[in-house]
């Protein structure tokens, strides 16, 4: 066994991170962040979450069908929108679809909205049906690590209005787990809670289990024991705890 050293801060980065009105983004890091797309350079994401928007584009063929519209925000962005939409838009819109200052996805490199490419595209509400490409985009997007973050029946947990065009990129598997299971990222930041060292949840190759953070305080600094030669990645949920996801072939 191999002992992995974790800290707090590790809450607060990785793929799994919950941001929302209650969760703010506590993460600074922004080393990795690349453009999706060379006619759109100034468009930036996190190179995983990029690279997967990349190959779920290639495999449906989208061709140009659908444009990226905002990936990666700095907090002055996100303020400059916020504040922007308010004037224009008045307090009920914005806080239905713009998050607080940092309190957004966007602020992760993890999050990306998509439009379909026609001449108006609305910043802040981008046109992306439930038909055509668009769901083409949306119903393969699982199985490349994202998930549509703002669905209609979980407002009033996510705290956000539908928002069909904003992806999040939670990585494999969990993306397919939470489509499967319609889970709302607050929802599965939940449900990983009950499965531990002990009582893994198996997926296909994959066993994904939850550290909570006052395991790791009470042995100030190392927490997992991961086999040897298993490939594993950890990430915050940005709460309270790690999430360990191991690969077992
Ligand atoms: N539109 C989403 C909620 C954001 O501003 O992060
Ligand atoms: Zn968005």
């Amino acid at each position: 066994m191999k002992q992995i050293y974790l800290s707090r801060e590790n809450i607060y980065n990785g793929n799994l991170i919950l941001v929302n009105a209650r969760y703010p983004y506590r993460d600074v890091a922004v080393p990795d962040m690349t453009s999706m797309d060379d006619c759109f350079p100034e468009i930036l994401l996190k190179q995983e979450a990029a690279k997967a928007l990349q190959s779920i584009l290639k495999k449906i063929s989208a061709d140009g069908a659908i444009v990226p519209v905002s990936g990666y925000r700095s907090l002055e962005e996100q303020t400059e929108i916020f504040n922007s939409s308010l004037t224009e838009n008045g307090e009920e819109f914005t806080r239905k679809y713009v998050a607080l200052p940092n309190h957004s996805e966007h602020q992760t490199g993890l999050a990306i909205d998509l439009g379909l490419n026609q001449p108006e595209i609305d910043f802040i509400r981008p046109d992306f049906p439930y038909e055509g490409i668009c769901n083409a985009f949306r119903k393969a997007a699982p199985d490349f690590g994202f998930v549509e973050r703002y669905q209609k029946d979980k407002e009033k947990i996510t705290g956000i209005s539908q928002e069909p065009w904003h992806f999040r990129y939670v990585g494999y598997p969990h993306s397919k787990i939470m489509y499967e299971h319609r889970f709302s990222l607050e929802e599965y930041t939940d449900f990983l809670k009950s499965f531990r060292v002990h009582n893994k949840y198996a997926m296909d190759v994959f066993e994904i289990y939850y550290i909570p953070y006052s395991d790791i305080s009470e042995r100030k600094d190392v927490t997992a024991l991961l086999p040897e030669h298993s490939a594993f990645r950890i990430s915050g949920n940005n709460v309270d705890g790690l999430i360990v996801t191991e690969r077992i072939d």
